[in-house]
């Protein structure tokens, strides 16, 4: 059994946004309508998330986009501080950009991946895959690079289906829950008329990718609240996504690998943060090997 914890949309910001130019303040204020500018809050959040993921247990944490507010070099710094901070090993941290982490200019987070956070890129970076006890976790960027901040819609490149389709093929998933790490919903909006805004292109070729393949799992944020999807059916959930660590409530997600197959463990959100779950049951040992 591969116990795997999943947080999301963390937004987080550098402490002296507040030294912005006018016009990168205003952008900023625009992406976080609604939700109190406070760095350190924030930072807290993320900590607190990582901290109960340790704690309980996680052999390996998977982070699903949105990790910047809007994509700067200093708010990827924030991010590597905050990782190292939680004395998780890189090893064991898969993250994806999403599409607040391609706001600023295009090749932003590939040089957060080659600087800061290049610890996690051989979880992380595109190609990556790791390959635990019981789960295989392959993450890919739905992120378009450089879009308008009023556009928050993605893409699923048809390389990655072809890649996801190539691992799900390969002997080393045989045994193991195949696992893909992003940002974007694979459905668009609900409400017609909105796919250019927040749509997801190709989101279709890895839905018929999941009813192909049963030990095929996504695990994803964006909607910044938590859901599960079962499709066609089937006895067993494939489509996972967890609410928003920047909302500060139900943020952290556990699951079981076991059988090819990923099932949700209890609902650890609800303990305080500092107390001891007593209920947890002690785990392996992590043994990640990369592919
Ligand atoms: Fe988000």
């Amino acid at each position: 059994m591969t116990i795997l914890a999943h947080l999301s949309d963390l937004h987080l910001i550098e402490r002296r946004h507040f030294r912005r130019g006018a016009l990168d303040r205003s952008r900023l204020a625009l992406l976080s309508v609604g939700t109190p500018l406070d760095a350190e809050a924030r930072i807290a959040a993320t900590k607190s998330a990582l901290a109960e993921a340790r704690r309980l247990g996680a052999e390996h944490v998977v982070l699903t986009g949105d990790l910047t507010e809007d994509g700067r070099d200093e708010q990827f710094e924030v991010l590597a501080e905050v990782l190292a901070d939680s004395g998780i090993a890189a090893e064991r941290i898969t993250i994806v950009p999403g599409n607040h982490d391609g706001y600023s200019e295009p090749g932003t987070y590939a040089r957060a991946l080659a600087g800061p956070l290049a610890s996690y890129r051989g979880t992380s970076a595109p190609g990556a895959c790791t390959v635990l006890e019981d789960a295989i976790i392959k993450p890919i960027s739905t992120m378009l690079e450089g879009q308008w901040i009023v556009r928050a819609g993605g893409l699923v490149r048809p390389d990655d289906v072809h890649s996801i389709r190539r691992l799900a093929n390969d002997t080393v998933s045989r045994t193991r829950a195949l696992v893909i790490a992003q940002h974007h919903p694979l459905g668009s909006p609900a409400w017609a008329g909105l796919e250019w805004f927040d749509g997801v292109e190709n989101g279709r070729a890895l839905h018929d990718l999941l009813l192909e393949r049963t030990r095929l799992h996504v695990l994803h944020g964006h909607v910044h609240a938590r859901a599960t999807r079962n499709l066609c059916g089937r006895e067993h959930a494939q489509v996972f996504c967890t609410a928003s660590v920047r909302d500060q409530h139900q943020t952290l997600r556990l699951y079981k690998a076991e059988d090819c197959t990923l099932r949700e463990l209890g609902a650890p959100t609800l303990q305080p943060v500092g107390s001891v779950n007593t209920s947890h049951t002690p785990l392996l040992a992590a043994t990640p090997v990369f592919a």
